[in-house]
């Protein structure tokens, strides 16, 4: 089978298409023929080295991926031959609060990921994927959409009324927009672009503002809710916005700590800001089995589809991080095998 592998140091010139053996699947296991990957800002943290920069070699990277099941191990019941999967982020994290023990078991760092024709998962690490979607789109969930819903509908617990506050356009923070919308929430997003906000506000947003021309940004949320702030901000800068988001929020919000696009330390981080509005500072790790779930159940139930800005070809993969790495991309980036 054909498969990229990252062998001989770090970065994308160590990233090689090689020809591996199919592997076979053990007791409790079944084997997926993947049909199509997504890549997160995290994958490409894996290559250069700035994730677990101690990881053994060779390894396939890329944490999400979909495909369908065409062989069963011993004792694997839980699924049938040609039913479609994806692979879940954190593979031993089925439900409840997760257990430092959880995070070996990381889908394309520390163990091998999905950008390979065929994988072995234990069949206790899937999910079903849902019927309306097709196999690029799935592919977009297992890290972007499962932090997104974490942040919105299980730490937040966002509700109809709501004021929720997501940063950029890409992956997650349209997931965040998506989730926050069907929850009955008011949206704001930031953008670099105008362009951008106007697309987002296709999507459902209704506020944008540019946080480029408007680097003040906290300020226009706060004017926009009359001086309230926001019941919820998913935090996606972090160096840059994290001051900023303790700012724009009202007293008793949540910020759901999830992303570094900026820098991922705070330098002159405010406590008092953060005292007076009584924050709540939640860090957000992916998600578990039982989330992944429960955001497929409202996916399907909303036939709500991923926004994805680029697909390439398998064989095209490493243009495929090119393009990841500008960061600039309005959703995902999928690859179709
Ligand atoms: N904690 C977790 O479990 C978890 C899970 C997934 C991702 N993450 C992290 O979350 C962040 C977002 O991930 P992603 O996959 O959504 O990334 P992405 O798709 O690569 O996001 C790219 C977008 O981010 C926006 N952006 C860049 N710098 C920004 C800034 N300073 N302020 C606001 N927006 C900025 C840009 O939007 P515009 O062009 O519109 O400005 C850009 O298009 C990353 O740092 C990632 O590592 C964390």
């Amino acid at each position: 089978m054909k498969a990229f592998v990252l062998h001989g140091g770090f970065g994308l010139d160590n990233v090689k298409e090689v020809d591996l053996p199919v592997p076979s699947p053990g007791p409790g296991q079944v084997l997926i023929q993947i049909q199509a990957v997504s890549l997160n800002s995290r994958d490409m943290g894996v290559i250069d080295g700035f994730y677990e920069p101690n990881r053994t070699e060779p390894l396939i990277p890329v944490s999400d991926g979909v495909g369908t099941i065409i062989a069963l191990g011993d004792g694997a019941a839980k699924f049938q031959v040609g039913e479609r999967v994806s692979g879940i982020f954190t593979q031993s994290w089925v439900s409840g609060e997760p257990a430092q023990e959880n995070w070996v078991s990381t889908l394309g760092s520390p163990l091998d990921g999905m950008l390979a024709e065929y994988v072995v998962l234990p069949e206790e690490g899937l999910v079903r994927i849902p019927e309306h979607l097709t196999n690029e789109e799935a592919a977009t969930l297992a890290c972007a959409g499962v932090t997104a819903w974490h942040a919105i509908a299980v730490e937040g617990q966002v509700k109809a009324g709501d004021v929720v506050v997501v940063q950029g356009t890409g992956g997650v923070s349209l997931f965040a927009l998506q989730f926050a919308k069907l929850l009955g929430a008011r949206v704001i997003i930031t953008s670099s672009s105008d362009e951008k906000l106007e697309r987002a506000r296709a999507l459902g947003a209704d506020y944008g503002i540019n946080y480029r021309t408007n680097p003040e940004w906290d300020q226009a949320v706060l004017a926009y809710t009359q001086g309230r702030g926001a019941d919820h901000i998913v935090d996606l800068g972090g160096a840059s916005t994290l001051n900023r988001s303790i700012s724009a929020l009202k007293v008793g919000g949540q910020v759901s700590i999830v992303g570094i696009l900026s820098g991922a330390a705070v330098e002159d981080f405010a406590i008092v800001p953060a005292i007076i509005r009584k924050a709540r500072l939640q860090a957000i790790n992916v998600g578990s089995r039982e989330m992944f779930e429960s955001m497929n159940r409202a996916i399907a139930q909303h036939a709500l589809h991923p926004v994805i800005d680029r697909t390439f070809p398998f064989a095209r993969s490493l243009d495929a991080f090119r393009y990841l790495s500008q960061g600039s991309a309005f959703g995902k980036i999928s690859i179709v095998f």
